[in-house]
């Protein structure tokens, strides 16, 4: 016992203060603790249900057979042929062009291209301006790095959008960017395109950079006449960097496959750290990726379908339990971010206690910053009878008003 407790004393000491004071993501605590009790319902993981369409994986069995270079690294870039198509879906979505050699760099999924970008802008102190609530994951990213992240608060009575009053009072000399995620993870918020329009003027006047995280563009349902794609504004193209992943529309997290568009001398500071962290993104993977661009890809509207029946059922059942949850009506992306009703002490032990007394599994709204607390994120991308089964179970366990 005391050696074992004196060892993880001498390893604690090789531990650096950066890496000391992050932890794992409350989302994956909950994934992992949730594994733990048998038969769990797991609403806690943003994994879409469905599987990589076939088209890609046909695509892939082929290559993997005809092409011998598949095995090998690539150039840290990408391959050629991926940011070509890259350049043209680009161009198709936002009716922006760009240069395949000077502004597209491929990545093992968007958290390594925001890592990348954090690490080439941040200094020590440093600060990053991010929504909150907000993705849990930038609050660790910023923190890894050495730098701040400045929580920019929204306000659930206002529907979660962007307030925008209050954007230059967050502004200061060490502000090196703001993050935008639209839709929302955790709330489902899709912020309007004044609002966003107006942040970009701000990121203008104070030359400062906007990080565009986008897994979920494709997932609108009926708003999508109001999704707005601040990459698409060509004034702000040396102060905008943006993320596509193809880890959701496409159905392929495990791939770790994602884009970055970004402005030419960002591009070459990112291949350092591209180069000197991963080399490249596995060559399958991008290989996949040229399959997913160079042939239809009608499945992202069937899945967009498949969540708008997830989403309406998740509703409905939320209506049920109005005793234990008030909720605001997500617009896209597919997390709902109810607010406790229910007697708690926080959300963290909420959400424990839920899974240890009825089997159910969400992530405590605390894991998405200090206005995430008294709140849980349930994600419906989950099938619909993993969603029946845990409303079951809460009704069961509070009772149905
Ligand atoms: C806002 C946001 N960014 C990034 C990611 C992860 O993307 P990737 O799989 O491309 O690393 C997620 C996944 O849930 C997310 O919600």
């Amino acid at each position: 016992m005391e050696k074992s407790s004196h060892r993880a004393e001498s390893e604690q000491r090789w531990v650096s203060r950066q890496v000391a004071g992050a932890q794992v993501s409350a989302i994956k605590q909950m994934a992992i603790l949730s594994a733990e009790v048998e038969g769990a319902a797991s609403l806690t993981w943003g994994v879409p249900s469905f599987r990589t369409p076939g088209l890609i994986r046909n695509s892939i069995k082929q290559k993997l057979d005809q092409d011998e270079d598949i095995g090998k690294y690539t150039l840290p870039a990408g391959l050629p042929e991926l940011r070509n198509l890259v350049v043209e879906k680009h161009y198709r979505e936002t009716g922006v062009k760009v240069d395949a050699n000077e502004n597209v760099l491929i990545t093992a999924g968007n958290m390594q291209g925001l890592s990348t970008l954090l690490h080439v802008i941040v200094d020590p102190g440093d600060e990053i301006i991010l929504t909150d609530p907000g993705f849990a994951s930038h609050f660790q990213q910023i923190a890894l790095c050495g730098g701040k992240a400045v929580a920019w608060p929204l306000d659930e009575q206002q529907d979660w959008q962007l307030d925008v009053e209050v954007l230059p009072d967050l502004i200061g000399e060490k502000t090196k960017a703001i993050i935008i995620v639209s839709p929302s993870n955790p709330t489902g918020k899709i912020f309007s395109q004044e609002q966003l329009i107006r942040v970009g003027e701000f990121a203008l006047q104070n030359n400062i950079l906007i990080l565009v995280d986008d897994p979920y563009s494709h997932f609108t349902y009926e708003n999508h006449s109001r999704y707005f794609n601040l990459a698409s504004v060509e004034s702000l193209r040396e102060n905008l960097v943006y993320f596509f992943t193809f880890s959701k529309a496409y159905a392929m997290s495990g791939w770790r496959l994602a884009y970055v568009i970004l402005p030419a001398e960002l591009k070459r500071q990112a291949l350092k750290v591209h180069d000197a962290n991963l080399i490249c993104t596995p060559h399958i993977s991008q290989v996949a990726g040229i399959a997913a661009l160079s042939h239809p890809s009608d499945y992202i509207s069937d899945f967009e379908q498949i969540l708008a029946r997830r989403r309406s059922l998740i509703c409905e059942r939320l209506d049920r339990l109005p005793h234990v949850f008030d909720y605001v009506k997500p617009e896209g992306a597919y997390y709902v971010f109810p607010r406790l009703v229910a007697e708690y002490n926080n959300s963290w032990d909420f959400s424990t206690r839920l899974l240890s007394e009825a089997r159910v599994a969400v992530t405590p709204g605390s894991a998405f910053g200090d206005r995430g607390e008294g709140h849980v994120r349930m994600a419906y991308c989950v099938p619909e009878a993993m969603i029946e089964l845990a409303f079951d179970r809460m009704e069961a366990h509070f009772g149905v008003a």
